[in-house]
C-alpha cells in the first residue's frame, strides 16, 4: 500500500446503511469507496464528521427533467438545474424519464432526451422509458433493446390523454418487462372517471384549481390500482405502483402482498405535508401550486401514508418532481392565464426538500428508524432500478456518494433553495435537519453553504437488472 491510500477521508463518521449503523473512517480513491474502518491513515484530504449522521447519497428514483411538454408549458427545471437543487438536498442520483410521444419511436425519445442532459449533470443520473404507444416495433425489438443497453424500467400511464395505455396495451408491455426483467411503474388512476368527473364539474361551473382534488376522489386511485395489481397477476409480473397517495390504494396493495404478489409501492412528500386544502379552501388561483396526480388527501390519509413507510408497505419514497413555475407564461398559468383545473401542468417542485423533510420529519420525530430513511430514499431505489450496490450504500466498492446531516432548526424559504422554480409548496416549514456536505463521486458538490457546480460531471448510468426482482428460476 503506498504511503497516502486514499484521495480523500471522511473521518469519524457515524455511518448508517439500510441495515446497521456503526462508526467508521470512510477511505475514498477515485470516486470510489475503497475501505472502512477505524483510524484509517491520512488521505490527501480529510473531513472531519465527528459526532454527524452519514448516509448514502440520495437515489430519487422518480422526477422530471426537462421532460418535454406541450406549448406553451416547460418544465422550470432542466438537467443542470434539477441536478443543482438535488445535490444540495443529498440525492446523488436522479432517475427521471425518457417520455416517448405517441407516433414516436422509444429510441427516438431516448436519444433527445441523452442530448438534454448532455454536459449538464451535476450529479449521477439514469433514464426510466415512458412507454406510450405501444407499437408491434416497440414491443417486440425497441423496448427488448433498451433494456438489454441498460434502461432497465419503464413508466406506463393509465391516464393522461396523450399518455395512458388501455389493459391490453398494458398487458402487452408487462409481458415485455416478465420476458426481459425490467421494473414496470404505474400511474394508477381511472381515466374515464376522471374525464366524467372533470366535465360534470366543468358543466356545473366548477373550475378553480382546488376541483382538482375532487376530480381524482380516492376511488379514482384504488380502481386503477386494483386493475393494475390484477394485470400484473395476469402476466405474473412485479410492479411498482408510483405516488400511491392514500388509504384506498395503500388497503389494495395490502391485499396484493398478502396474497403473495411481488407489487411494490413508492409515496412521495406531497402525501406525508399536503393536503386537498392546499389546493384551495376557495376559488383562488394560488391552490394551482399543489396541482398534482393524484392530489394530496387529508390528515388522516397522511398517517396512512407514515404507517405505510413506517411498516415496510412502502418499498420507496421520492419526490415525483415536476417543476412549474407559478408566474410567467409556461407554467401553471399558460399564456398567462388562470386556466380551468383540468388545463394546469400538473405536478409540484420537491427534489431538493425531498431527504430533509424525511429526516426531520421521519427520523427526528420518531416515526422511521434512520436506517428505514436510508433503505426508502436510496437503498430500494438502488435496488429497483438496477443500480445496487454501485448506488444505495456505504460499502468498498461502492461510489463515494455520502450526506453528511447537519441537526438544528432551519425554515423552509424557497429563495434558499436552488431549483428554477419560483415556489416551494413546502414555504415556512421547519426543519430539523439539513444536509451539511454532500460528495458525489468523491468531490464535494455541496458545503453546506455553497453549490460546487460540475456540470457534464454527473454520468450516464447504465443500469443492470433490478435486484428487487424475484431470482430467475433458471439461475443458479
Ligand atoms: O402530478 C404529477 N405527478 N405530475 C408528474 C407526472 C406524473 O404523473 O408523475
Ligand atoms: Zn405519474
Ligand atoms: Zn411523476
Amino acid at each position: 500500500m503506498d504511503s497516502q491510500p486514499f484521495d480523500l477521508v471522511v473521518r469519524n463518521a457515524r455511518v448508517a446503511t439500510a441495515s446497521d449503523t456503526f462508526d467508521a473512517d470512510i477511505g475514498i480513491r477515485a470516486g470510489r469507496i475503497v475501505q472502512l474502518g477505524l483510524e484509517l491513515p491520512r488521505g490527501m484530504r480529510e473531513i472531519d464528521a465527528a459526532g454527524r449522521t452519514v448516509t448514502p447519497g440520495g437515489v430519487d428514483a422518480h422526477c422530471h427533467l426537462d421532460q418535454p411538454m406541450e406549448a406553451p408549458v416547460r418544465m422550470a427545471d432542466d438537467f443542470d438545474s434539477g441536478t443543482r437543487a438535488a445535490a444540495c438536498g443529498g440525492t446523488t442520483t436522479v432517475i427521471p424519464f425518457a417520455a416517448q410521444q405517441k407516433g414516436q419511436s422509444l429510441r427516438a425519445a431516448v436519444q433527445d432526451y441523452h442530448h438534454r442532459a448532455e454536459g449538464r449533470a451535476h450529479v449521477d443520473h439514469a433514464f426510466h422509458l415512458i412507454v406510450s404507444d405501444p407499437t408491434p416495433q416497440v414491443l417486440a425489438e425497441e423496448l427488448p433493446q433498451l433494456i438489454a443497453e441498460g434502461y432497465t424500467s419503464f413508466k406506463i400511464y393509465m391516464t393522461y390523454d396523450d399518455l395512458k395505455l388501455d389493459d391490453g396495451q398494458i398487458l402487452d408491455v408487462l409481458e415485455v418487462a416478465r420476458r426481459h426483467d425490467a421494473m414496470a411503474m404505474i400511474h394508477a388512476e381511472n381515466a374515464d372517471c376522471i374525464e366524467w368527473l372533470s366535465k360534470r364539474l366543468e358543466a356545473g361551473g366548477r373550475t378553480a384549481p382546488r376541483f382538482h382534488a375532487h376530480a381524482r376522489p380516492l376511488l379514482v386511485e384504488r380502481e386503477a390500482t386494483h386493475r393494475a395489481i390484477a394485470l400484473s397477476e395476469l402476466v405474473d409480473v412485479p410492479i411498482m405502483i408510483v405516488h400511491v397517495s392514500g388509504r384506498e390504494a395503500v388497503e389494495q396493495i395490502r391485499w396484493a402482498r398478502a396474497h403473495g404478489l411481488n407489487v411494490f409501492a413508492e409515496t412521495c412528500p406531497q402525501y406525508l405535508f399536503l393536503t386537498a386544502e392546499d389546493l384551495g379552501i376557495d376559488d383562488s388561483y394560488l391552490g394551482a401550486r399543489c396541482v398534482c396526480s393524484p392530489p394530496p388527501r387529508n390528515r388522516d390519509n397522511q398517517q396512512v401514508i407514515w404507517n405505510g413507510l413506517a411498516d415496510g408497505l412502502f418499498t420507496i419514497f421520492s419526490s415525483d418532481h415536476a417543476p412549474f413555475n407559478f408566474e410567467g407564461t409556461q407554467g401553471k398559468r399558460p399564456n398567462g392565464e388562470e386556466v380551468a383545473f383540468r388545463h394546469i401542468p400538473n405536478g409540484i417542485p420537491g427534489i431538493e426538500t425531498r431527504l430533509p423533510l424525511l429526516y426531520s420529519e421521519g427520523v427526528l420525530k420518531g416515526r422511521i428508524t434512520l436506517n428505514r430513511f436510508v433503505e426508502l430514499t436510496s437503498t430500494n431505489p438502488a435496488k429497483a432500478y438496477g443500480l445496487h450496490p454501485r448506488k444505495g450504500t456505504i460499502a468498498v466498492g461502492s461510489d463515494a456518494d455520502l450526506v453528511v446531516w447537519q441537526h438544528g432548526p432551519r425554515t423552509l424559504r424557497n429563495e434558499a433553495l436552488h431549483h428554477a422554480v419560483d415556489y416551494t409548496p413546502y414555504e415556512g416549514i421547519e426543519l430539523q435537519a439539513w444536509p451539511a456536505l454532500t460528495l458525489a463521486g468523491g468531490e464535494v458538490v455541496w458545503d453546506g453553504r455553497d453549490f460546487h457546480p460540475r456540470p457534464g460531471a454527473g454520468r450516464f448510468l447504465r443500469r443492470g437488472r433490478p435486484s428487487l426482482l424475484p431470482a430467475r428460476p433458471d439461475a443458479a
